[in-house]
C-alpha cells in the first residue's frame, strides 16, 4: 500500500508479517513501487522493471542507477509507525 509522510508518497509492504517501508517512486522516472510485484524481500518497478530490496532501499537491477530511502518501521498492536527522515 502506499501512504503520505510529510509530503512524501511512501510504499509499505507485508512480506510474512515483517513491514517494510521505502520510498513509492522508482529512482528511474518515477513508477509506483506500491503497484510493484514482490518476491521474497524484493519489488520490481511496474514500469520497467527494476528491482529494489525492500530491507535496505538499494537498487538491485537496472534500469534504476540510484537506491531509494528506507524508512524506519515499528509495529506495536494494530498500528505501524513510519518513521519521517
Ligand atoms: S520507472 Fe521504475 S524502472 Fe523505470
Amino acid at each position: 500500500m502506499c501512504i503520505e509522510l510529510s509530503g512524501e508518497k511512501v510504499a509499505l509492504f507485508n512480506v510474512g508479517g515483517a513491514v517494510y517501508a521505502i520510498a513509492d517512486a522508482c529512482t528511474h522516472v518515477g513508477g509506483s513501487l506500491s503497484e510493484g510485484e514482490v518476491d521474497g524481500t524484493v519489488v520490481t518497478c511496474p514500469l520497467h522493471g527494476a528491482t529494489f530490496d525492500l530491507t535496505t532501499g538499494n537498487v538491485t537491477g537496472p534500469p534504476a542507477a540510484s537506491s531509494v530511502t528506507r524508512y524506519e518501521v515499528r509495529v506495536e498492536g494494530d498500528a505501524i509507525q513510519v518513521a519521517a527522515q
